[in-house]
């Protein structure tokens, strides 16, 4: 029977816009999701926003919204982005649905009956960044180790839960459990912590400081701390208490997170399920930071990577391995772009690519584009074990993935790869094409490596979902909807001979690394050099002629059916329409406020039926086309010289 596989990330914060680490963490869940999917479990995959709390209070301030508005848009960014990176979650939760806030309420009130939750007046540091309460021996110099700032003194009555009473539980069971934290690092890391006395967890936030929240549904002067809140997403949106996905789902959840949120989920999340009366999570899935070019991704530093960028240049599948063959689940990792170009020319291109457009040039050529016969005489004759190769591939990558160590299991599939290669270059086909005593060993050897092309096209799949279903179609399984069928990989001999197979494809063209580095928006290139040629003098009356201004963008909206156009009107001291090329890179909403340079005095020009009475100032690159603006915001209207 099926067993069931249910699969979490973290619900994001929605005070940023989704990045690469956001997208790391959900394309690992999808692929996990995925390879449980190619042994027929019952699988169920969950993300979502997390929406309450001060930090988005202050985020939705600063862009001048109310809270409402501002948790809608961010969350759509997400919600939207996930379809575009392939990832197939089943249901998007967020803490604003009604659905969540009931079951908070419900297990909030559980908990205080049960008398694990009291009041108390407490006097602390508190960090707004974290939106929680530090201990001495918590900070760093001083400081909240993530934020670098000085925490507060706050005092303040509060209800907080007796996570204490529970501290020898866990650690009994952490250690019964071996695997309930991984990689071992982490439950290492948890049990130390759990070495030390263990604080109850203030669990309100008085409204008379922040008001989004879910109310105490014991007092209603408070509401629930953000964490409180969160994590029972995991099981508010199987429909807890009663629902049916609830009863096949839970426990057996496999919840990934980064090491950030480790103490959350290793200690806060197994006491509140206890203390609950809900069966605990089978396992914690830990993995480590991708930093940028060995630095921490931030917005300051300006090295913050965008995915739906990286799908641009370099294509999804390829954006997708990359991330699940360089980071070791658990460590951290460095993201840099030139060792992405060279994975994807050496792995993609040259081991796989080259390898899917010879076999199928050679079956073409040989076979006139049809599956040949195989021939059990010749393959003995033969006795390469090119089938064997794929059984031990498939051992090993199913062991790996079921690990989570992604990496391994796309290393076990290009090993496999090299054994391909190194099969034709053994057998040589070109050779056996010439001597007609030898059909049946050639007819042998490219059905063979046909087979080995599907044995590769499914266990790609959870990692490359589209390259695995350009190649099935090509190899003649257009009909087969479960060709990445664990079950369908290890019977060799699933091709049909006879069947007629597609002419050949470049999977993954090369990138030209130099090129690359050449790009102006490679930061390494500071040299200008091969920047387009500085144009003709010009004298400053000439300069003088050209009217920029800043103005503010009042609204923004796609132009119908044109790919690249927005129509904004923009305020610089009068209103007009200007019509701009850059619907590609930026969404309307995110321009609406935000101040722009125009060049006020070009001819008007009708753009797709709009009139456009001017033009922005941006620069174009290969990662698309960014807008010029002020570092502070100025008056509307004002001239740049
Ligand atoms: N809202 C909480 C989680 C509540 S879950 C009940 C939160 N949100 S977050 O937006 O800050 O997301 C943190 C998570 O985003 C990390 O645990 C990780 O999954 C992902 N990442 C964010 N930055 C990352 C890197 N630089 N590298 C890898 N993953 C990172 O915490």
């Amino acid at each position: 029977m099926a067993s069931p596989f249910y699969i979490t990330t973290p619900i994001y914060y929605v005070n940023a816009r989704p990045h690469l680490g956001h997208a790391y963490t959900t394309i690992t869940a999808d692929v996990a999701r995925r390879f449980h999917s190619m042994s027929s479990d019952q699988t169920f995959f969950l993300t979502g926003t997390d929406e309450h709390g001060d930090k988005i209070v202050r985020a939705a301030k600063k862009e001048g919204r109310t809270p409402r508005q501002y948790v809608d848009h961010i969350s759509g960014l997400f919600r939207d982005l996930w379809p575009e990176l392939n990832i197939s979650n089943d249901h998007f939760i967020r803490t604003t649905d009604p659905e969540h806030m009931a079951v908070v309420e419900m297990i909030l009130q559980r908990i205080y009956d049960a008398g694990d939750i009291y009041f108390s007046e407490y006097e602390g540091l508190y960090c707004f960044g974290c939106e929680r309460f530090y201990t001495e021996r918590e900070l760093v110099d001083g400081c909240c180790p993530d934020h670098q700032k000085p925490p507060e003194t706050i005092k303040e009555s509060n209800y907080f839960f007796k996570m204490s009473n529970y501290q020898q539980w866990l650690i009994d069971h952490i250690k019964a459990n071996p695997d309930f934290i991984r990689p071992e690092r982490y439950k290492n890391e948890v049990l130390a912590f759990l070495r030390e006395p263990l604080d109850d967890l203030c669990i309100s936030r008085p409204k008379s400081r922040i008001k989004w929240g879910i109310t105490l549904p014991f007092d209603n002067d408070y509401v629930t701390y953000v964490w409180f809140d969160a994590l029972l997403n995991y099981v508010s949106a199987l429909g807890y208490p009663d629902g049916e996905r609830f009863e096949t789902y839970w426990p057996v959840v496999q919840h990934i997170v980064a090491k950030d949120i480790l103490k959350p989920h290793g200690i806060y999340w197994p006491i509140m399920l206890k203390a609950a009366g809900i069966p605990i999570y089978r396992h914690l899935n830990v993995h480590g930071y991708w930093n940028v070019d060995q630095s921490k991704m931030s917005k300051s530093i300006g090295n913050v990577v965008e995915p739906l960028e990286m799908k641009n240049i370099y294509g999804l599948d390829a954006f997708r391995f990359f991330l699940m063959r360089d980071m070791v689940f658990g460590l951290d990792s460095n993201f840099n772009e030139e060792a992405l170009v060279q994975r994807i020319n050496a792995d993609l291109a040259n081991d796989l690519g080259n390898l899917f457009s010879r076999v199928l040039s050679m079956a073409h050529k040989y076979f006139d584009g049809v599956v040949p016969h195989p021939d059990a005489e010749a393959e003995k004759e033969m006795d390469l074990g090119l089938e064997t190769n794929a059984r031990s591939a498939i051992d090993a990558y199913t062991e790996a993935m079921d690990q989570f160590a992604f990496h391994k299991g796309l290393g076990t599939v290009w090993t496999f790869i090299t054994h391909m290669n190194k099969y034709v270059d053994v057998t040589a086909p070109w050779i056996l094409a010439k001597n007609p005593s030898a059909r049946r060993q050639l007819e042998t050897v490219i059905y063979n490596l046909l087979e080995g092309l599907r044995v590769i096209a499914g266990l790609i799949y959870p990692v490359m979902p589209a390259t695995a279903a350009t190649m099935q179609q090509h190899l003649g399984l257009g009909g087969d909807d479960e060709f990445y069928k664990l079950k369908r990989l290890t019977s060799w001999r699933g091709l049909e001979p006879g069947v007629t197979l597609r002419k050949a494809v470049t999977l993954f063209p090369r990138i030209d690394l130099d090129k690359l580095k050449r790009a102006p928006q490679n930061k390494a290139n500071t040299t200008g050099k091969t920047a387009p040629a500085i144009k003709p003098e010009i004298s400053i009356d000439d300069f003088a002629k050209i009217d920029l201004r800043v103005a503010t963008v009042v609204s923004a909206q796609a132009v119908p059916r044109a790919r690249k156009l927005l129509q904004l009107e923009v305020d610089l001291g009068d209103r007009r329409t200007i019509v701009s090329g850059i619907a590609g890179s930026y969404d309307p909403d995110d321009l609406v406020g935000k101040q722009v340079i125009v060049v006020a005095n070009l001819k008007p020009a009708k753009l797709m039926g709009v009139l456009s009475k001017g033009m922005l100032i941006a620069a174009t690159d290969a990662g698309g086309v960014t807008l010029a603006t002020l570092d502070r915001t100025v008056t509307p209207g004002t001239p740049l010289s």
